[in-house]
């Protein structure tokens, strides 16, 4: 069995994580967490938080709504540019992902290629469905966005948020003021994201619903190479496959940050930053350094919000390199469009060390060509233009000669412009955004896959100790003579102590300790007869499968200890047979 059906047989039967609805006969791209999948996934979280939240200087968390209006994402561009090439069987009227259905019948390498290239592809090779062998429609462009009413009926047209950024972007101004306007501002967020994929292949690489993990770090464009956190990270080697690399079919360098922001690999310190912050955090996951490379999107690859896009690749079996982070340089392109759009100034006022002279255009309608002219609709136009950017009219009638105000058509006869210089203690600036933005679920399936492991025809799932569902399972040796009600008492005291454990009692004692390895459980602590005797009850570790014995009165201050990772197996109690 490949390692990829082993993990997600494991995950199903032990509870991590099964595709959804089931007893429905199932829908691909939705997968249902079980009680250790849940657990292990807001491990995943909170150790994400610590990195990239709470290690950071203003960095915070916000949450924000699933489902936005339309204007967002006018605003942001998904409308326009958020879609997937869609090909039809007109027979059965199957759908498929065009560019994966071309590649899959010709073998032809279809990245890039436009939506006509594609249908000529289709044409020239006679491309037929798979399924039913009937002919294909035209490939079509498909927006990937749910779309659904707000309101009843013919309530406003709203959208599943794609991707959690928008939140951050539209409520920026606000937390900007709360946060004391001080830049770079780091916000953050966590929650369910939805993109109505074509055709989804199978497991959770692909997902309709899917958990995100972002930050947009908001920065003044002119300090982009100063980040405070690069010094720590400079020397952090990585393996990095460049736009550049993969055109000419070559491998991956290894570099330090550093190097590659002084080699122009990466566009900024920022950037570079985050990358050496993830490799960090996806090793704390369990992640072999020789597992993890980066690649940069190819220009055709890269979202429009782009300028330069790092993917962190994690190897997993049977699926290769897989994306399991972006890291983009968004430039001001969010902000500068929701200014646009919403035609609320998110500008940021920066002082200048010196005073600086700028130069200021009025504009003045010209009341005796516009009256004459458009008559009734005078005093309208005037109040439009009076509120309208002097830069923005005076710009447009350059270019093209007429500005529309009011439905009516001005041109330069209408507006006349006065310039002016004033003394500012300081500018405005649209800022920029590094975004570091991660698939919790693909994170989820990445642990497990990392921690899977064999020994003796067992699986032992041996999941990073910050990770573990479940810290510590106790177990009495046998269901009788006393073992089990000292066991319960060990279990009680450990849940109140906080410690996330369960107690699991019955069956021989081999299978319970098989069923603890599988859910990855680290610690087992077991009631024997020798419990009885002196107080003291045996640890197993579920890696070596070694045991130490420790006095029942020291075990909570000991396991307290091992978890925060202050003392190692060898180092809990004393070893079996030796104690004193
Ligand atoms: N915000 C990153 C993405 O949409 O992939």
């Amino acid at each position: 069995m490949a390692l990829y059906d082993k993990v997600m047989e494991l995950s199903k039967r032990r509870g991590f994580l099964w595709p959804s609805f089931e007893i429905y006969g199932g829908t691909s791209g939705f997968i249902t967490y079980g009680p250790y999948g849940v657990i292990l996934k807001h491990n995943i979280e909170n150790l994400w938080r610590d990195f990239f939240i709470y290690k950071q200087e203003n960095f915070i968390e916000i949450e924000t709504p699933i489902i936005m209006p339309s204007a967002v994402f006018e605003a942001s561009g998904h409308l326009e540019h958020f879609t997937d090439p869609i090909i039809a069987c007109l027979k059965c009227e199957k759908r498929y992902r065009a560019d994966h259905l071309i590649e899959e019948l010709t073998g032809v390498n279809v990245e890039g290629l436009s939506i006509s290239e594609m249908n000529e592809i289709v044409k020239e090779k006679d491309l037929k469905c798979p399924d039913c062998k009937g002919a294909l429609g035209e490939v079509e462009l498909f927006n990937l966005m749910f779309k659904t009413n707000i309101g009843a009926y013919k309530g406003d047209v709203g959208y599943a948020r794609p991707e959690a950024a928008q939140g951050m972007f539209v409520e920026f101004k606000r937390i900007f003021n709360i946060m004391r306007e001080k830049l770079p501002l780091g916000i953050a967020q966590i929650g369910k994201t939805l993109r109505n994929e074509i055709s989804p292949r199978k497991g959770v690489t692909r997902l309709r619903e899917f958990t995100i993990m972002e930050v947009e770090v908001i920065l003044d464009p002119e300090e982009i190479n100063n980040c405070p956190g690069f010094e720590k990270y400079k020397n952090t080697s990585i393996s990095l496959l460049t736009a550049s690399l993969q055109q000419k079919g070559e491998p991956p360098v290894n570099i330090t940050i550093e190097q590659a922001v002084e080699e122009r690999l990466l566009d900024n310190k920022w950037l570079a930053y985050f990358l050496a912050v993830s490799k960090s955090f996806v090793k704390t996951l369990g992640v072999a350094e020789d597992k993890i490379r980066f690649r940069e999107q190819l220009p055709h690859e890269k979202a429009h919000y782009s300028k330069q896009t790092i993917d962190l690749q994690v190897y997993l079996d049977g699926q290769g390199w897989t994306e399991i982070a972006g890291h983009a340089y968004r430039t001001d392109w969010d902000l500068s469009r929701h200014i646009k759009f919403s035609g609320v100034d998110m500008r940021v006022f920066k002082k200048t060390e010196a005073p600086l002279t700028v130069k200021k255009l009025v504009l003045k309608p010209n009341k005796a060509t516009i009256g004459p002219d458009f008559q009734k609709d005078a005093g309208k136009i005037i109040g439009e233009l009076n509120k309208m950017d002097p830069v923005e009219v005076k710009n447009k009638l350059d270019s093209q000669g007429f500005i529309e105000v009011a439905g009516r058509r001005l041109t330069s006869k209408h507006i006349e412009f006065e310039e002016y210089e004033e003394v500012v203690k300081g500018k405005k600036f649209i800022p920029h955004v590094i975004e570091p933005s991660y698939g919790a679920d693909r994170l989820v399936y990445t642990a497990l896959e990392h921690a899977y492991t064999e020994k003796e025809g067992r699986v032992i799932l041996k999941l990073p100790v910050k990770l573990a569902p479940i810290q510590v399972m106790v177990y009495p040796l046998v269901e009788r003579d006393g073992l089990p009600e000292i066991s319960n008492q060990i279990y009680m005291e450990l849940l109140e102590k906080g410690f996330r454990v369960e107690h699991d009692v019955s069956g021989s004692i081999g299978r319970r300790y098989a069923r603890a390895d599988e859910i990855g459980v680290p610690l087992g602590v077991t009631v024997d007869y020798q419990t009885l005797e002196d107080k003291t009850v045996t640890v197993r570790d579920r890696d070596s499968w070694s045991q130490r014995r420790i006095f029942i009165s020291e075990l909570a201050d000991i396991l307290k200890q091992f978890f925060e990772e202050k003392i190692s197996f060898d180092q809990i109690g004393y070893p079996v047979n030796k104690i004193e």
